[in-house]
């Protein structure tokens, strides 16, 4: 099973390098390409959100991938990218972060780092690009993400090296990707992540999903990603997309 080598191509200002890594892709680009901006002017987060990406800020890329498995298990790659992001961080720094459900990068309950997994039909196939977005510093930050956002910088107290970063992080994701890809792989992320993760089990969320709310306590994932909440009322309910945010246990006083 195929691992990438990754081609860097750095752009000091994109509109977002996932549109960038898009456009390459539909161009032809290999697996591996790898677009890196010092600053984006309209970075994309989940469920249309903005990623806000002053320069030099943060670590902004995109990664195109073309995997060649069943299309059965892609729903597990946001997980994966997001151990390896975990992986890296705590060989880097000795970080230790909580990862959110699908793959947010949380430490103290606060945003370090988001993944956004997008898929385009090509003509070499349906390719993935993976976009990673990792908080540097949080100075040029607007103060409203003072309360939600944290930064390498913050949490470790010394300022990052973004390309030594990114190199550990390519050479992490590599490897990881093979993994995925072999015979029991996905299972082998499903189980790593639900040990990473304090929001795996047992954990009080409010799932927000269009208009579809759910509140109740986490019961691990299903084999394709997805997060089992178990509701007040006994009923499991499968989230294959949404905005988790942990809440207080209704038990707990006030
Ligand atoms: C999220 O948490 O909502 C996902 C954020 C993903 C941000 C990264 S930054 C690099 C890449 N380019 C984008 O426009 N978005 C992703």
């Amino acid at each position: 099973m195929e691992s990438f080598q990754a081609t860097i191509i750095r752009f000091e200002s994109l509109t977002s390098t996932n549109t960038e890594a898009a456009t390459r892709a539909a161009q032809g680009a290999t697996q591996g390409l790898c677009i890196v901006a010092r600053e984006q002017t309209r970075g994309r987060g989940r469920l249309q959100r903005t990623w806000v990406s002053p320069a030099g800020a943060g670590l902004y890329f995109s990664l195109l991938l073309r995997p060649r498995v069943d299309a059965g298990v892609w729903s597990l790659l946001p997980l994966m990218a997001a151990l390896a992001v975990a992986d890296t961080l705590d060989e880097a720094f000795e970080l230790k972060v909580d990862v959110k459900w699908p793959n947010d990068i949380l430490v103290h309950g606060r945003k370090l780092c988001g993944i956004l997994v997008e898929t385009i039909e090509t003509n070499l196939g349906r390719a993935v690009i993976l976009g990673i977005g990792i908080n540097l510093t949080t100075a040029a930050f607007p103060p409203d993400l003072d309360r939600i956002a944290t930064s390498l910088q913050e949490a470790t107290g010394v300022s990052p090296d973004a390309d030594a970063l990114l190199q550990s992080l390519l050479g992490t994701l590599s490897n990881r990707y093979e993994l995925w890809q072999t015979a029991g792989g996905a299972d082998a992320i499903r189980d790593e992540w639900q040990k990473h993760s304090s929001y795996a089990q047992g954990k009080r969320v409010r799932v927000v999903n269009g208009s579809e709310i759910v509140e109740g306590t986490t019961r691990g994932l299903e084999s394709d990603g997805a997060l089992r909440v178990e509701t007040d009322a006994g009923e499991i309910k499968v989230m294959r997309a949404g905005d988790v945010t942990s809440v207080r246990s209704q038990n707990r006083l006030r």
